[in-house]
């Protein structure tokens, strides 16, 4: 039994259109005067390095940018950026781009400012002191990762995500200007959009955090379900189900960017505190081995999972699928959380997530190899509304397969 839970935020978050013109200010104020900026080819085209740049050299900071970043990074990457960092010596960074950008400028600074090998900050609570500040400028609707604690690496070599949690990586300075993902893509703003549903619902169907089976007195990443987290995946998934088509569609339409923004952000602090759990689990090799984006697998796994999850969450998923806009006056409570996973696959379908595993290209005799490796993912299975077993988990996949 565990008696309390905790709330953890970025140290600023600052939210509105036109916000990132504020962004040299509100650096300076920092103190900070030297400034990392990690972005990738896509950004730089976008014209969105130049935003800020521009922005931090007027308040007098001295920037350099690396362009090096990529989708899903890799470690060879994150050795890249963290030599520029040695190379430039700064006081502070900018993750300016999707979770992508975001979670290399966490890692960069997390190795820079410890020391050692990138290695040694492999999973939770391996950052020992505070790092240098990161300022996380996201654009994509989608990671969180602007709020969040997380960072997450591909291993290539071994062929799985792998991520640092510590509660230092919260960015100190969150800045959401929604105007800055106009210019994404309608695959990343589907991708994202979903990731960010995912987030929401996962925090909102976990386990409780009295419930959560590791002692007081032990520091875990998740606190399981909590108040605060439902408030926060409430509001998300409601502005996912009104806002994510029309973002995806119409990617010019303020209202929908606005609300995916706001959206991304409060999912981002949902399952930063609460959780993620088996969707994330079972991506993890998907995207390490297939190649798939964060968002188009978990899009993918979502309403299988939701399946898997179901019986044991009966009144979350009507609640889920009223939040989604599904009309499910005069339904009995059972038919309105089926109705939950039916709005996801239609949700999916509309944005275009694909639709089964075999569609990234897999191989059935691939799945118990995916099983295996899901399922040494422990720590996202303790917070799943059913602790599964390996054989299970190849279940989930081969419904997807
Ligand atoms: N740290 C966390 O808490 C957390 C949470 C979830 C996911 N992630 C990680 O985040 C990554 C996925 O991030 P993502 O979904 O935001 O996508 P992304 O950062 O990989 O971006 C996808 C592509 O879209 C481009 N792009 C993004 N915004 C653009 C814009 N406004 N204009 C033009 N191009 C743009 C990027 O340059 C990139 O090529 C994965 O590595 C995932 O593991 C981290
Ligand atoms: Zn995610």
């Amino acid at each position: 039994m565990r008696e309390f839970w905790n709330f953890y935020s970025a140290g600023r978050l600052v939210f509105g259109n036109g916000s990132v013109r504020q962004l040299g200010r509100l650096t300076a104020e920092r103190g900070l005067q030297r400034m990392l900026v990690i972005s990738d080819p896509a950004i730089v085209q976008a014209g969105l390095v130049d935003r800020v740049v521009s922005s931090l050299k007027q308040a007098g900071i001295v920037t350099h940018v690396f362009e090096g970043g990529e989708p899903e990074p890799s470690k060879e990457t994150a050795q890249l950026s963290i030599s520029e960092a040695h190379r430039f010596k700064p006081d502070s960074f900018l993750g300016l781009g999707g979770g992508s950008n975001m979670d290399l400028s966490k890692i960069t600074s997390m190795v820079f400012s410890g020391g050692g090998e990138l290695d040694d900050y492999i999973g939770f609570n391996t950052v020992k002191n505070a790092i240098l500040p990161v300022v996380a400028v996201p654009t994509t609707s989608g990671t969180g990762s602007e709020v969040s604690h997380a960072a997450v690496l591909t291993d290539h070599q071994n062929q799985i995500k792998v991520s640092t949690l510590s509660q230092f990586l919260r960015p100190s300075i969150a800045l959401v200007d929604p105007e800055m993902s106009y210019s994404c893509p309608p695959k990343a703003t589907a991708d994202s959009g979903i990731d960010a549903l995912t987030h929401a619902i996962e925090a909102y169907t976990a386990v409780p955090y009295q419930n959560l089976a590791v002692p007081m007195e032990e520091p875990t990443p998740y606190d399981g379900k909590t108040p605060m987290g439902d408030c926060l995946a409430e509001k998300a998934i409601r502005l996912i189900g009104k806002h994510l088509i029309r973002a995806v569609h119409e990617p010019e339409n303020a209202e929908a960017r606005e609300g995916m923004s706001l959206a991304a952000t409060l999912a981002g602090l949902a399952f930063s505190n609460c959780a993620v759990a088996v969707v994330h689990a079972l991506e993890y090799p998907l995207g390490a081995i297939l190649h798939c984006s964060h968002g188009a697998g978990n899009g993918l796994l979502l309403p299988f999972v939701m399946k898997y999850n179901l019986a044991t969450r009966i009144k979350e998923f009507a609640d889920i699928a009223e939040w989604l806009g599904e009309d499910i006056s005069g339904m009995a409570q059972a038919s309105a959380a089926d109705q939950s996973i039916i709005a996801v696959e239609n949700l999916k379908q509309n944005i275009g997530i694909p639709k089964r595993i075999r569609d990234l290209g897999a191989t059935r005799e691939q799945l118990p190899l995916f099983a295996e490796k899901a399922f040494a993912i422990k720590r996202l299975m303790k917070l799943n509304p059913r602790n599964p077993t390996q054989e299970e988990l190849l279940k989930v996949y081969q419904d997807a397969f």
